[in-house]
């Protein structure tokens, strides 16, 4: 009997340890989600949305977003980045199947930027207004200016450095 209780205990403890790694785990990736490394790559996604600006990864936007853009491209920031149907179609089903997941507010029109989603101005909100004006940053949307690694998708913060 002693040996079962014994061995019941271990198996007891194993169990806490395991559950308890995994939960920490995953709080941790929670956290970090934002600034993750992404792999996803499409190579017409690359070529066409990369021709002006950096490629931005589709987990920064709700489907809805990528939708509205894809649908208004004629007219894209004052810019024509139309693009034949094929192209559009599978840029659009990429964005879509790669896309934040997160709530959004349904009653509101989708938002066209990332840079005007509250997730992007809490995680910047100790970026000095003068910052973004610098010569080498210009504009929040040119995330590469800082993001050092985001070409491969990685935003975490350890890689970050502001131009001079
Ligand atoms: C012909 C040039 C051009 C092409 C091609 C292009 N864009 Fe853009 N895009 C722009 C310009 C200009 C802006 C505004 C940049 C700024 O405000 O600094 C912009 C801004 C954006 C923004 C908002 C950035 C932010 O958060 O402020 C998103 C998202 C975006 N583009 C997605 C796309 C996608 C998706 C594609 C491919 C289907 C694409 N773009 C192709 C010119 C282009
Ligand atoms: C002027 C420089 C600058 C530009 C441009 C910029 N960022 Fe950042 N970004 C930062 C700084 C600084 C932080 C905060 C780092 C920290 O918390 O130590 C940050 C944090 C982030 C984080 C959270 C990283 C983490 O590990 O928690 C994400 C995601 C992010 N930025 C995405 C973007 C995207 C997408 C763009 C372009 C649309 C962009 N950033 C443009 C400077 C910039």
């Amino acid at each position: 009997m002693s040996f079962n209780a014994n061995k019941f205990t271990r198996m007891f403890f194993v169990a806490v340890l395991v559950t308890g790694t995994a939960m920490s785990v995953a709080r941790v990736s929670d956290a970090r989600a934002e600034g993750q490394k992404s792999a996803v790559s499409d190579p017409k996604w690359k070529s066409e949305c990369g021709a002006c600006h950096f490629a931005y990864p589709p987990r920064f936007l709700p489907a809805e977003s990528w939708r509205a853009i894809m649908t208004g491209l004629d007219k894209h920031f004052g810019s024509n980045a139309g693009l034949d149907a094929e192209s559009a179609n599978e840029i659009t089903a990429f964005l879509e199947k790669n896309a934040s997941t997160k709530k959004h507010d349904t009653t509101m029109k989708p938002l066209l930027r990332i840079t005007e989603t509250s997730w992007f101005k809490s995680e910047h909100r100790e970026v000095a207004a003068s910052t973004w004006k610098l010569p080498k940053v210009k504009s929040p949307a040119n995330c590469v200016a800082c993001h050092t690694k985001a070409e491969s998708g990685d935003f975490d913060e350890d890689n970050v450095r502001i131009p001079k």
